[in-house]
């Protein structure tokens, strides 16, 4: 019995192992499905909702479902990108974000995915929500205003590091990062914590390193987000 499977994505067939997330295996053929709170190495969450795609015509979190022989899957449809565009706006709108004060500039996924997706000026109102910021740790500060709640910091804790370091307050809208002490210092997070480098945004920054590599020369700064992904794809053709 083989454990390859078959499925197409957008009309494109591709081979998956079975059980793949339908995410990774868009992955490996070289098709960037767009996400926020995925990474490869967390358990997925399915919580920003930036990856969902049509499964056989139901929309599904990419990154939860698993590839199965013979599924239809969409994801490059009007409909879903703008679907998908409409929640990075809300993603916006729903924290502080003044791109050009924030040391993340040119490296936040949450950026470069509004320049992806075409974002301008955001279609909702601003919500301004009071956030706030923590210097206590010696290597890092952490700035709520940015935070997206993604959950990447809280799983890689628990699951890279062992420790549980952050969680979640509070409901919907007004749910925050919260961690496990009075003050970030008070936590146990350490500089090698894999915690400490995974956020998407400028909401945990390393102290000390600020500007070390200047804003124009960062990462999403010479090529859109996903772009890496989609080259493995034309470079197999
Ligand atoms: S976290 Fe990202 S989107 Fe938010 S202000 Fe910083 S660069 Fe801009
Ligand atoms: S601090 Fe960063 S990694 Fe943690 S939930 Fe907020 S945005 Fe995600
Ligand atoms: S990447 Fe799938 S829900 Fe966030």
């Amino acid at each position: 019995m083989t454990d390859t499977i078959t499925l197409t994505i957008d009309g494109v067939e591709i081979k998956a192992k079975k059980g793949q997330k339908i995410i990774e295996a868009a992955e490996d053929a070289g098709i960037y499905i767009p996400r926020l709170c995925w990474l490869k190495e967390l358990t997925p969450a399915g919580s920003c909702r930036v990856c969902t795609v049509l499964i056989n015509g139901r929309p599904q979190a990419s990154c939860t479902q698993p590839a199965t022989d013979g599924m239809v899957v969409l994801s490059e449809t009007p409909e879903l990108k703008q679907w998908r565009k409409n929640v990075v706006e809300m993603l916006f709108v729903e924290g502080n974000h003044y791109c050009m004060f924030c040391e993340k500039s040119g490296n936040c996924e949450l950026q470069a995915m509004g320049y992806r997706m075409g974002v301008a000026a955001p279609q909702y109102p601003y919500l301004f929500p009071k956030r706030g910021v923590d210097a206590s740790h010696k290597d890092f500060y952490i700035d709520g205003n940015r935070c997206i709640r993604c959950g990447r910091c809280v799983r890689a804790a628990k699951e890279l590091d062992g420790k549980t370091v952050f969680g979640f307050l509070g409901r919907g809208n007004q749910t925050r990062l919260a961690f496990n002490g009075d003050t970030l210092s008070a936590t146990e997070l350490k500089a090698a914590d894999k915690a400490a480098s995974i956020c998407p945004v400028g909401c945990i920054i390393k102290k000390r390193v600020g500007f070390a590599v200047p804003v124009g020369q960062r990462k999403y700064d010479f090529k859109p987000i996903g772009s890496d992904i989609e080259a493995k794809r034309s470079s197999a053709k």
